[in-house]
């Protein structure tokens, strides 16, 4: 019996560059299961998914895992140091996820496409429209697919906002507010490898950046943010505690929208929701108020909250469950998303004839929630966010980025007299 369930027509090979804290959280769960369970579809039948080669800084939680691993997912090729991704690749995946931290996208992304391999990344994908733009092109040479992991858009509350924008239920949104607060050991123990530099906005604002830019459809125009330092690094450097991002879109009769989004990552570490996420988005004809961690559970054990069990849990994201037929599961949107891309995949290699797979190939880059090529708008408003921080930190804080301003696509200026700069020159 087990061996006939485990025979599949199909199998993709997956590599996996990166094993931090995301890989536990989904990555993993997700190659577990689907070492139970290979994913079907009518349109490629059985298909199963290996983890069969992984790249990492050390080694050492690629081999942590390898040990307490089911025996399914155990047997992969595990490299690390500087060549780590092309010996992943050498190796022969039919696709590679990224989930290296966000300045190390970029590079094991390209090597992965130029080798000719479906690529996943991890938001934000990448830090400049240059970035995007040469990995959008080397996929469509290589005529395979570069998409990015958006979570959120999955969550079932963010789906259900959307739908009620879709359907002119909330109707034009006008402005709104979204905060995302990570604990302090994010920054100080967990991140404390590669954070010096970087800032929370670009690690967790994207998250909104995304779902107001997938939701609402607009057109973004200008770009601003500031930001707190002191804790995580010294009070004049460039590595930021907090930072407070405001994107202004226009509708395309010239009325504006306005986003707040706060992020921090010095929350004190025993807050209740050890992750306080919250929107509030206002429009002509109602408000919508969304708080994912005040979903209705608030759950106490002595000796175990808030640190190693969460008071109010997330149970939509990623939970561990005894499940009603008895069977142990992991899931929820947070591994949902990583099984969509590979279901992306199967259809392409194997959801009709090889004459016919450039149609599939369209299709699946055509869906604008994980597509890059349809991230422009999000990478924008990091790269002008980066770059404002970066001046910030050289001692000219409150520069306004505007987008497709006639000098550029993405064009810096500071504040009074001064000279403006192009951070990208096409169209953003
Ligand atoms: N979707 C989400 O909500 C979510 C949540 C957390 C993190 N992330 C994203 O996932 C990515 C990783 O975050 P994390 O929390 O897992 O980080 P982490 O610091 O816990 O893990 C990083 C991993 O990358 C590996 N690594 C670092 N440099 C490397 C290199 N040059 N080559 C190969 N491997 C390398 C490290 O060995 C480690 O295994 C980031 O882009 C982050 O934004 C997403």
């Amino acid at each position: 019996m087990a061996e006939q369930r485990h025979q599949s027509e199909h199998t993709l090979r997956a590599g996996m560059v990166g094993m931090g804290m995301i890989f536990d959280e989904t990555y993993r769960p997700f190659f577990e299961a689907v070492s139970r369970q290979p994913l079907f579809d009518p349109l490629f039948g059985p298909c199963s998914v290996a983890l069969s080669a992984v790249a990492t800084r050390t080694g050492s939680r690629a081999e942590a895992y390898r040990k307490q691993a089911p025996a399914g997912v155990s047997s992969f090729a595990s490299f690390h140091g500087p060549k780590s991704v092309e010996q992943t690749l050498a190796g022969g995946v039919d696709l590679v996820c990224v989930a290296t931290p966000d300045d190390r996208h970029f590079e094991a992304a390209k090597l992965a496409l130029g080798a000719g391999k479906h690529v996943l990344i991890e938001k934000p994908a990448v830090l400049t429209l240059q970035e995007l733009d040469e990995l959008d092109a080397l996929a469509r040479r290589q005529r395979v697919l570069v998409k990015v992991v958006y979570h959120k858009l999955l969550d079932p509350d963010h789906k259900r906002l959307r739908t009620l924008y879709a359907d002119d239920v909330l109707q034009h949104v006008n402005n709104g507010y979204c905060s995302l607060l990570e604990p302090k050991s994010i920054s100080g123990s967990q991140f404390a490898e590669w954070i010096k530099g970087r800032n929370p906005g670009t690690y967790v604002a994207v998250h909104y950046i995304k779902l107001i830019d997938f939701t609402f459809e607009l057109r973004l125009k200008r770009i601003t943010c500031t930001g707190q330092r002191g804790i995580v690094g010294p009070s004049d450097g460039n590595t930021w505690d907090s930072t407070q991002l405001r994107l202004v879109y226009a509708y395309a009769d010239g009325r504006e929208a306005a986003f707040d989004i706060h992020t921090s990552w010095v929350t004190p570490d025993n807050f209740p929701g050890y992750v306080e996420q919250e929107v509030q988005f206002r429009f002509d004809n109602g408000v919508w108020n969304g708080h994912s961690r005040k979903r209705g559970v608030e759950c106490t054990v002595e000796g175990l909250t808030p640190t190693k069990l969460k008071i109010t849990m997330n149970n939509h994201y990623n939970g561990s469950f005894l499940e009603p037929w008895g069977e142990r599961s992991q899931r929820g949107y947070g591994t949902e998303v990583i099984e969509r891309f590979m279901r992306e995949v199967a259809a392409v290699e194997f959801g009709g004839p090889a004459s016919e797979r450039d149609q599939r190939l369209q299709a699946a880059r055509s869906l604008a929630y994980n597509d890059v090529s349809a991230d422009r708008q999000v990478v924008a408003a990091v790269q002008a966010m980066e770059a404002i921080l970066e001046r910030h930190a050289a001692g000219r804080p409150d520069c306004v980025v505007h987008v497709n301003d006639p000098a550029g696509g993405l064009v810096l200026r500071p504040p009074g007299v001064g000279e403006a700069e192009v951070l990208y020159k096409g169209t953003a």
